[in-house]
């Protein structure tokens, strides 16, 4: 019961902060167990197919905020800043699939290539059918980077920590910035997924938090 009403109370704590106190920095351990939750968050397939960049410098993120309507009070005054960039190239038949496979969860070759590429060819193909473009493979992707970014927010939240998810941004100038600044390689096999500021909250919500009630969003079939 008392992890119950732990997490429950981390839920209601949790709360999407649009100013951050520019002067309350989280710790490095704190920030570190944040990224190590990130890094153990699931994934369809297992294939991890994201990357977390930390955005502390001033300047980048001043200009980040040009392109990001959403962010700008978060961008200045947040502890910490995360750019989470999806990968584009988690096919079933890529290098990146094997090497995670193989060389990441010990997997022998022979495995891989008998039983594993051929049931995820009919899983990214046939049953969820994400192979027709590029877009929907990075969407795919992209997807399991809000998992990670769920958790985070849940883990940050149940230690006292604020944050705010962000897609209040242009992706497409966003991207070319990061590019600009060689944050993102022209073939690099990344592209932006989603943000997320940390921090501690400047001030209380505004509004207290409202949701559907259960009754409205809820189905059972019995
Ligand atoms: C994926 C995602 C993207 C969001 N993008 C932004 C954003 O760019 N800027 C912002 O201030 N809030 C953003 N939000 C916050 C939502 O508006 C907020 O979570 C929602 O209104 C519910 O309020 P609460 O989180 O305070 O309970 C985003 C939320 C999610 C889940």
């Amino acid at each position: 019961m008392e992890r119950k009403q732990l997490l429950l109370d981390a839920a209601h704590f949790r709360h999407a902060t649009k100013a951050f106190d520019p002067d309350q920095k989280i710790s490095e351990e704190d920030f570190s167990f944040l990224l190590e939750i990130a890094r153990l968050s699931p994934s369809s397939i297992g294939l991890e197919p994201w990357k977390f960049v930390v955005v502390q410098n001033e300047a980048i993120r001043k200009e980040l905020s040009t392109y990001s309507s959403g962010a700008v009070k978060q961008l200045e005054t947040a502890s910490h800043f995360v750019i989470i960039l999806a990968r584009n190239d988690a096919r079933y038949d890529s290098a990146y699939a094997k090497h995670m496979m193989t060389n990441v969860k010990d997997m022998p070759e022979e495995t891989f290539e008998q039983h594993i590429i051929p049931a995820y060819r009919t899983f990214q193909d046939v049953n969820i059918n994400i192979l027709d473009g590029d877009r929907t493979l990075f969407d795919w992707a992209s997807k399991q980077t809000y998992i990670a970014l769920g958790n985070m927010m849940s883990a940050a939240a149940g230690i006292g920590i604020d944050s705010c998810p962000i897609e209040g941004f242009h992706y497409e100038k966003v991207t070319s910035y990061l590019q600009q600044k060689g944050i993102l390689k022209q073939d690099d096999p990344y592209d932006v997924s989603v943000m997320v500021a940390f921090g501690y909250r400047a001030s209380e919500p505004k509004y207290p938090k409202v949701r559907q009630s259960q009754q409205e969003i809820i189905e059972w079939i019995e």
